[in-house]
């Protein structure tokens, strides 16, 4: 059998990479074909490390000359990864901090601070220095999800300057808009106005060195969003969804606003919360109350990485009441759960940085239709 390069050429027009509209072929992902009688090498270049993806593209070409063109084909696929050029960042860097993750959810009450507070306390527990920084004016839950709804935090002088000292629970360094605003006030702010308190929580605050800030965003897509992405280098998102079709179809939106061309902020992966209910009596019954795995299918049809799934337990809730996170008990389901968890996280933000530069803060010039959205 001999192939026949050009008929191979065309069995690969019909396949598309995620994240570009075009063919592999017409965009230029395909840099080489080579036959050699029923031998077959496909260069590619691609410009995302994701491994699913990368795995997912030399499938697709397997199976795709494997259908087309001979069952008898041996087909090797070589895969070079080729990042943007390293761009000059004009947004403020902010001395100290790594990487920031902003946990996201479309909606509200999904689980967004309950799974932000035990990933922070699963990255301390891993050794990383870890800070939290609640940006959720709707409704703060930081300071009582870490026993410290009554602390003020202090300013302290830091060469020669003022600056606002987190409060420390749990080894996890925290501000959050709720320190400064009273627990009953409900607080209706403007994207800008929230953005200028969280600019101060962040670069008029002694942090020092941080591994992972974690951004607990307020819910939804909203300008609020827009102004924090505008001031914050952003490393990467993470979004929270229950399995249930609301819950999906908003968390649908979150993503995508972090994947739109002129925001740009890597999706890192969509986490389920209250994948499903376990009775404590009856560890192995799992009951889907909201569904099965719609957020796992989300995470698959939006070709993003899925980085697990966290059960409704009840201690989850109570823990969060009480102020002290359910992953710190050890040798725990929960803790088993959100290290699984974690370690993804980690392991998609090390993808990310080998393969992007730093996330610029990006520039707003109108509000409408964010189509003016720019880099600085
Ligand atoms: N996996 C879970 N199991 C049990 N209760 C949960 C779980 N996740 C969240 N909760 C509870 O659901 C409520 C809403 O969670 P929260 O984290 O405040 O949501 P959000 O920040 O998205 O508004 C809280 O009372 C919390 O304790
Ligand atoms: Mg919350």
């Amino acid at each position: 059998m001999k192939l026949d390069r050009k008929e191979i050429l065309k069995a690969l027009e019909t396949i598309t990479i995620a994240g570009e509209g075009k063919n592999m072929v017409e965009s230029g992902a395909v840099a080489n074909v080579l036959t050699f009688g029923d031998e077959v090498v496909v260069d590619l270049v691609l410009h995302t490390p994701a491994m699913h993806i990368k795995k997912r593209a030399e499938d697709d070409i397997k199976k795709t000359i494997h259908e087309l063109i001979s069952t008898d084909a041996k087909i090797k696929v070589n895969i070079k990864v080729e990042t943007p050029e390293k761009a000059e960042i004009k947004g403020r860097a902010i001395p100290g901090i790594k990487n920031i993750i902003a946990v996201a959810s479309g909606k509200g009450g999904v689980g967004k601070s309950t799974v932000t507070a035990n990933i922070a306390v699963t990255l301390a527990k891993m050794g990383f220095k870890v800070g939290v920084l609640d940006a959720d004016i709707y409704g703060p839950s930081m300071p009582i999800m870490f026993d410290v709804e009554n602390e003020k935090p202090v300013s302290i002088t830091v060469d020669g300057k003022s600056k606002m000292k987190p409060i420390e629970s749990y080894e996890i360094k925290m501000l959050s808009i709720g320190f400064f605003t009273a627990p009953s006030q409900a607080v209706i702010w403007r994207g800008p106005m929230a953005a200028k308190a969280l600019n101060q929580m962040i670069f008029d605050a002694d942090w020092g060195e941080l591994d992972f800030m974690l951004l607990d965003l307020p819910p939804g897509t909203g300008d609020i969003h827009l102004s924090i992405m505008q001031s914050l280098p952003i490393t990467g998102a993470v979004v929270v969804s229950t399995p249930q079709a609301v819950a999906l179809a908003d968390a649908k939106k979150g993503v995508s606003m972090f994947m739109q061309d002129n925001i740009n902020v890597p999706v890192l992966g969509i986490i389920e919360n209250m994948a499903y209910f376990t009775p404590e009596e009856l560890p192995n019954n799992k009951y889907y109350i909201f569904g099965q795995e719609g957020a796992k299918n989300l995470a698959a049809d939006l070709d993003v990485p899925f980085l697990g799934e966290v059960p409704i337990v009840q201690s989850i809730r109570e823990a969060g009441d009480y102020g002290r996170p359910a992953a710190l008990q050890t040798a725990s389901p929960i803790e088993a759960v959100f290290e699984e968890i974690t370690r993804n996280v980690v392991q998609e933000v090390v993808n990310r940085n080998e393969s992007l530069p730093a996330t610029e803060a990006i520039k707003i010039t109108t509000m409408a239709g964010c189509s003016a959205v720019k880099k600085n």
